[in-house]
């Protein structure tokens, strides 16, 4: 195991620094989590960095360095070689020792190598997606979904249990916009369950510009909306079938990305739960009049107030948070409350935990807000629709195209695939390339999305992981070995051995990402990982490799490989393809 070679490292490491001065308090569990992974493999497999030491030892790291590698007795050691740079030691590890310690973790847990427990017991709520209905998802919905949907991977990969919530937007004035649209220019259920809910964009967007020129339409709306509110038939059924007109192209498209919800419970859902919200506030003396508004004032907290009542008595967006966070806390019970949208709603978000926490629930510590920045899809990327909305199925379906033009120019007329396996590895391709194109960037930053990269299948893209793994696919497939697990990892080469680091390294990747929310980092460690294997494949003969020996070593390696890859891209929501 992959501790094994740390706590082995850590046990000559800890003798050492005894016997240097008996006095340091410090476990050999300390010391192993202490351990670094050189930049450079010909550098070492792990380094020991001195700078913590050099305040208990009062001797400067490199001096210290130093004294370690003098003490370190590389015979008949698990440690061959240890060099020191600056206050850095490095260690190179006995060959088999190293190997065989790190296969036989990856095939005892195959495709769940790389979890952990550390949420064991633990539930995680997940609210993403979560867009407005009435109109398709559009490419402004990309971020959420899919950094929702890899969050949800990774705490479920660290032993939560994961609660995935859309909070659909199904409440609210544009509601009152199209029925009115509706009524005055459609007025055909059949056309809008024919266009589903491409026509209530329409309707929605000619709204928008008939009410420029005649302002009574928004009264209209105002009016619909009201009707809806007080229960009426009419409004009722309309909004109904609409929402459910909605729900029925979101879940289409959710179905292409392989994206899942265990609950659809939006707006509407709290909107009985509001008034109870309301009176415990004033109850709990939190609630203000403010020039006719009911606010919970936060100048204490440098923040601008929280807005509960509109002057007319309507609830607001923060009312309904508040609502729902206290309706998961009793209906979920959840030990962390995860919240993404874009980072424009980082006041709202930090303005209604604060709220709760006012209220006195100690769970508001619990309520993450999780923001990412603002993908750009350059003008060139696709024409817009009407209304100047670029639509997620546009997206993905001119990627899947985009994909099978490029698999038929790189293997024209390919006979090993049938046609029906082109088209599903065009879809796994072109679907992951846009979703990849997404997660690989650091959450936080604005991200410009261009073709050119996301389907550049020679690097840092979603295709070129998906070859990869496929390319290993081929290999094992090709060698038709039995017993693939059994065989001895022996280290022939530099590649080999820096294989061998990146399968060790996956853990803690998995563990990072899940501390910072961040599903970039498997990205980075898949490109990684992808292109070392590449070289290897490139500069090694596998299949007819010097000796029988060396080839089934290798075929493990590859085996090895193929689960880090490929549980990197469950976590980020990708497809396997095991044939290209
Ligand atoms: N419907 C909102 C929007 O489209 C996002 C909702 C995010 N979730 C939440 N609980 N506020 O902007």
């Amino acid at each position: 195991m992959i501790q094994d070679i740390k706590e082995t490292v850590a046990e000559s490491l800890l003798e050492i620094i005894k016997s240097a001065d008996d006095n340091i308090n410090m476990t050999k569990q300390e010391i192993a989590d202490m351990l670094e992974y050189p930049p450079d493999i010909n550098m070492g497999d792990l380094a020991f960095p001195c700078f913590k030491l050099s305040k208990q030892l009062r001797k400067a790291p490199n001096i210290i360095a130093e004294m370690i590698k003098s003490k370190l007795d590389t015979e008949n050691s698990k440690i061959k070689n240890c060099a020191t740079a600056g206050g850095y030691v490095n260690f190179t590890l006995d060959d088999k020792f190293y190997a065989d310690n790190i296969a036989s973790d990856v095939f005892a847990q195959k495709d769940k190598y790389g979890s952990s427990n550390i949420g064991e017991g633990k539930t995680a709520v997940i609210d993403y997606s979560s867009p407005n209905m009435s109109r398709p998802l559009s490419v402004g919905h990309l971020r959420t979904t899919n950094i929702g949907n890899s969050i949800k991977k990774i705490e479920q990969f660290c032993g939560y249990k994961t609660v995935a919530i859309n909070y659909i937007g199904d409440w609210g004035t544009p509601f009152g916009k199209v029925i009115t649209a509706y009524k005055l220019w459609c007025n055909n259920m059949s056309e809008v369950e024919e266009k589903g809910v491409y026509k209530l964009l329409e309707l929605y967007v000619k709204f928008g510009v008939e009410a420029k020129k005649d302002d009574s339409l928004n009264n209209m709306a105002r009016e619909s909306f009201a009707k809806l509110e007080q229960g009426d038939e009419e409004a009722t059924k309309l909004w109904k079938k609409f929402t459910e007109i909605s729900i029925t192209e979101l879940k289409r498209i959710y179905n292409i990305m392989g994206i899942e919800f265990d609950s659809y419970d939006g707006e509407s859902f709290f909107e009985d739960k509001m008034d109870a919200v309301v009176e415990e506030l004033k109850e709990k003396n939190l609630l203000k009049l403010d020039q006719g508004a009911q606010i919970v004032d936060l100048s204490e907290y440098n923040m601008p107030p929280c807005l509960i009542l509109k002057t007319d008595g309507a609830t607001l967006y923060p009312t309904r948070d508040i609502a729902s966070a206290i309706y998961r806390h009793k209906t979920y019970n959840f030990d962390k409350n995860i919240y993404i949208t874009d980072f424009r709603q980082t006041l709202h978000f930090s303005q209604w935990i604060k709220v709760t926490e006012l209220m006195g629930y100690e769970w508001a510590k619990n309520c993450i807000y999780i923001p990412y920045g603002i993908m750009n899809f350059g003008g060139q990327v696709m024409a817009t629709r009407e209304g100047n909305t670029q639509l997620l199925d546009d997206l993905l379906k001119l990627a899947v195209e985009k994909v099978e033009s490029i698999m038929e120019e790189k293997n024209p007329g390919d006979s090993n695939l049938s046609s029906e396996e082109k088209k599903e590895i065009a879809k796994k391709v072109g679907v992951g390339a846009v979703m990849f194109g997404d997660l690989s960037n650091s959450r936080i930053k604005d991200v410009n999305f261009t073709w050119e990269e996301a389907l550049n299948f020679n690097g840092n893209s979603g295709p070129y992981v998906q070859y990869t793994y496929a390319r290993i696919c081929g290999v094992i497939e090709k060698a038709n070995t039995a017993d693939i697990y059994n065989k001895d990892i022996v280290i022939t080469n530099m590649l080999e051995r820096e294989l061998i680091k990146l399968l060790a390294q996956f853990p803690e990747k998995v563990l990072i990402a899940e501390r910072e929310y961040e599903p970039s980092v498997i990205c980075r460690y898949l490109l990684d990982i992808c292109a070392v294997f590449n070289r290897f494949y490139h500069d090694y003969s596998i299949l007819k490799a010097e000796s029988e020996e060396i080839k089934n070593s290798r075929l493990a390696l590859c085996e090895a490989v193929r689960y880090a890859i490929g549980n990197g891209l469950w976590l980020i929501g990708l497809e396997k393809t095991n044939k290209v």
